[in-house]
């Protein structure tokens, strides 16, 4: 069996098409402009790469995209100066910094401080709460991503179906499984920790890889017709495109594994572009709330 391709420019795009259309509808029948702050602390160029995306991505769905930078010495209370800034500011609704930030800042106590009604990361322990009390708050953006892409493949509904998340991140791994166990799934968590990780993930109706290491879940781990969604992205040398270049590859053996799956997300241009995608959808709905404006039921 070959996987049907789970294809990442196809699901961001509907996602995107949605946001474009309700941020018209707000700005027209609200005067309601959803504005996206993103603070950027030194100069990581993965980093400035994710926020000058997250910029275009923000202005093409006709939304005020503002960036802050700060120096890579900034002190932690310069940060957190900054965040509570933008916790004031009545035209920001969604509000991220972007990780990881240097060593003399606490990404916990950044998370903690940002306004958990503008927490469009989900990341403040207050939406990580909700989610898993399934109450509605900010779902962070990449879990997010996954859950639509899993449930569309299989048709709309995951009940029932043994999903295994390898990975307990708060970002990813524990929001997926929250988001899993909320489509009525019986959800097994694995980590580095999981005794006979191939066996357990062979007991996989659906499989998220949220890992960090290249390649690791290889074909004869997969249940045949399986949906696998890959979240991994590594980057690794590639010398045969050139004198320090490198390829982007994911936590899934693709070429094994699309062998034996139903679906697979490739990477690149799986996952990762739902992200953004996602993110966009959290600021639309921030500032509906903010406003007291209802949540369009089509976003
Ligand atoms: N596509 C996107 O937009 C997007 C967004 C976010 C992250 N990512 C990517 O997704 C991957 C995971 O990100 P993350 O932030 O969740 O990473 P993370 O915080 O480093 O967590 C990695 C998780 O994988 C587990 N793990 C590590 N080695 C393992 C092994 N050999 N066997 C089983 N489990 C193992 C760890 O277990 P322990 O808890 O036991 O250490 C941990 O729970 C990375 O490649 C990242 O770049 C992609």
């Amino acid at each position: 069996m070959v996987a049907q391709l789970i294809d990442g420019k196809v699901f961001s795009g509907r996602v995107k098409a949605r946001v474009g259309e309700v941020v018209r509808r707000l700005k027209a029948d609200h005067g309601l402009t959803p504005g996206l702050a993103v603070v950027l602390v030194g100069e990581d160029p993965a980093s400035e790469v994710y926020v000058r995306n997250k910029g275009i991505a923000t202005r093409d769905a006709g939304m005020v995209s503002l960036e802050f930078k700060l120096p890579a010495s900034a002190r932690e209370a310069e940060v957190l100066d900054q965040v509570r800034e933008l916790n004031a500011d009545k035209d920001v609704h969604g509000l991220l910094v972007q990780f990881p930030v240097p060593d003399q800042v606490s990404q916990q106590t950044v998370i903690e401080t940002i306004d958990p009604a503008k927490d469009v990361d989900g990341l403040h322990p207050l939406n990580a709460g909700k989610l898993a009390s399934g109450i509605p708050g900010f779902v962070p953006a990449t879990p997010s991503g996954c859950l639509i892409m899993a449930k569309e493949v299989a048709g709309g509904d995951l009940s029932g179906r043994h999903a295994v998340v390898i990975g307990r991140s708060n970002l990813v791994g524990k929001p997926v499984a929250q988001l899993l166990l909320g489509e009525n799934c019986t959800v097994t968590m694995a980590h580095s920790r999981t005794r006979d990780l191939p066996g357990l993930c062979r007991q996989a109706d659906i499989l998220v890889a949220a890992v960090g290491q290249p390649e690791m879940v290889r074909g004869d781990w997969i249940k045949p017709g399986a949906i696998v969604i890959d979240v991994g992205m590594n980057r690794l040398p590639a010398p045969e495109r050139g004198p320090g270049k490198t390829r982007l590859t994911g936590d899934v053996a693709f070429d094994e594994v699309k062998e034996v799956a139903s679906a697979i997300t490739p990477v690149p241009g799986g996952v990762g572009l739902m992200t953004v995608a996602c993110l966009l959808r959290n600021t639309v709905m921030a500032a509906c709330r903010q406003a007291g404006v209802a949540i369009p039921a089509d976003l």
